[in-house]
């Protein structure tokens, strides 16, 4: 009998797609990691001239069509500080694949691999899918990664770091300090360092800075995506850059599980990103409106959470049987350990909600806080 690979047995479905099943059908989620916005217009419409002209039937080139690429390039050129050539860049599907090819590209079985603790899910599951061995390491108090702690984790045997800011779960942004020295330890290390963009342009205080800008190195592969920036998940469209070594072996995985990024969300995403910029501007602003009642409601009901500057989370530490308090109020959450060990003890609050929704949601938060202090 065929047994499954030890690999993908190591993998299990993520804690929060189990929290969204125990919940009732009426229940107000919290727990999505998607904007509520919709795409904007432009690029939907890009899509649909593309389908109806016929160009989007053919495989486009493995690494995304040309005027995509040049798109994407423009846009690190606009807002990044750091250059990168059309062909220093793979259009993938989603931030997900673009995770994928960087650590399958770079990472051996029994090697480890960095990343915060709580974080992103997919960290230590596609280490595990690469056979590698996964390094969770914990946060400040602030819920930002610390370089130190970073810096003490790497050892012979390390491949890669995780980096991701604005972060997920936690909303925390690292000060350009942090990303220099990031940027640092991968040079002198002479470790890959992952940079999880993908909430960049949601960032309310402080600014997002990327450890590509910084290193002398190409110890550096930033992974992007149009899905949160201009609420595009379903259209599955990210991308990873990098040096041209680094681009050509992850392309070889790229070439062969993906062939291409789906070419209609290739030319949404192409006129997203250099189309008109409000739509974002908005979403972003009404994001930071919603943190601000959310950790005022905290606060109010004697909760500590540590002021996401980014993204749309929040992190408060919570006491026991809170997030089952709270799931039994109708109101899903999600519990910090689905993120990792040292997410014991938080939850994990979405705001990509309207704000009539949210003020529902605080009183009921409210109400289970008063049943568990
Ligand atoms: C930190 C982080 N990185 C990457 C992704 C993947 O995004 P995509 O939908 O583009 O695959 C997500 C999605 O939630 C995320 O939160």
């Amino acid at each position: 009998m065929t047994d499954f690979s030890e690999r993908v047995e190591q993998v299990s479905i993520s804690g929060i797609r189990e929290v969204f099943e125990a919940a009732g059908e009426d229940a107000i989620n919290l727990g999505l990691g998607q904007p509520d916005f919709p795409t904007p217009e432009h690029a939907r419409q890009a899509a649909v001239e593309a389908i109806e002209e016929g160009k989007a039937d053919a495989y486009t080139s493995n690494k995304g069509t040309r005027e995509l690429r040049e798109a994407i390039s423009a846009k690190h050129d606009r807002d990044n500080g750091f250059s990168v050539p059309p062909e220093n860049l793979v259009a993938t599907a989603g931030g997900s694949e673009a995770l994928h090819l960087a650590i399958e590209a770079h990472v051996d079985a029994g090697e480890e691999v960095v990343f915060p603790d709580p974080g992103f899910v997919s960290y230590d599951a596609l280490t595990h899918i690469a056979g590698g061995t996964p390094k969770p390491v914990a946060l400040r108090e602030d819920l930002t990664l610390d370089p130190a702690a970073v810096e003490e984790a790497i050892t012979d045997d390390t491949a890669a770091f995780i980096v991701n800011s604005p972060a997920n779960p936690t909303g925390a942004v690292q000060s350009e300090e942090d990303v220099r020295e990031f940027a640092r330890i991968a040079d002198e290390h002479d470790v890959l360092c992952i940079s999880d963009e993908v909430y960049e342009h949601i960032v309310f205080d402080g600014e997002h800075r990327s450890p590509m800008t910084y290193a002398e190195s190409d110890n550096v592969v930033v992974v992007n995506a149009c899905s949160k920036t201009y609420s595009m998940t379903g259209w599955r469209l990210g991308w990873v850059a990098g040096s041209e070594r680094r681009i050509e072996r992850m392309l070889r995985v790229h070439q062969y599980v993906q062939a291409c990024a789906s070419a209609p969300a290739q030319f949404a995403a192409e006129a997203a990103l250099s189309g008109p910029q409000d739509p974002v501007d908005e979403m972003v602003a009404a994001f930071e409106e919603r943190r601000d009642v959310l950790l005022d409601g905290f606060s109010d009901m004697g909760l500590d959470c540590p002021t996401p500057k980014g993204a749309f989370y929040a992190m408060p530490k919570v006491p026991d049987g809170w997030v089952d308090e709270v799931l039994d109020r109708g109101v899903v959450v999600v519990p910090g350990e689905a993120f990792g060990d040292h997410g014991e003890g938080y939850a994990r609050i979405s705001y990509a909600t309207d704000m009539g929704t949210l003020k529902e949601a605080i009183e009921v938060m409210r109400e289970a806080t008063n049943a568990t202090l």
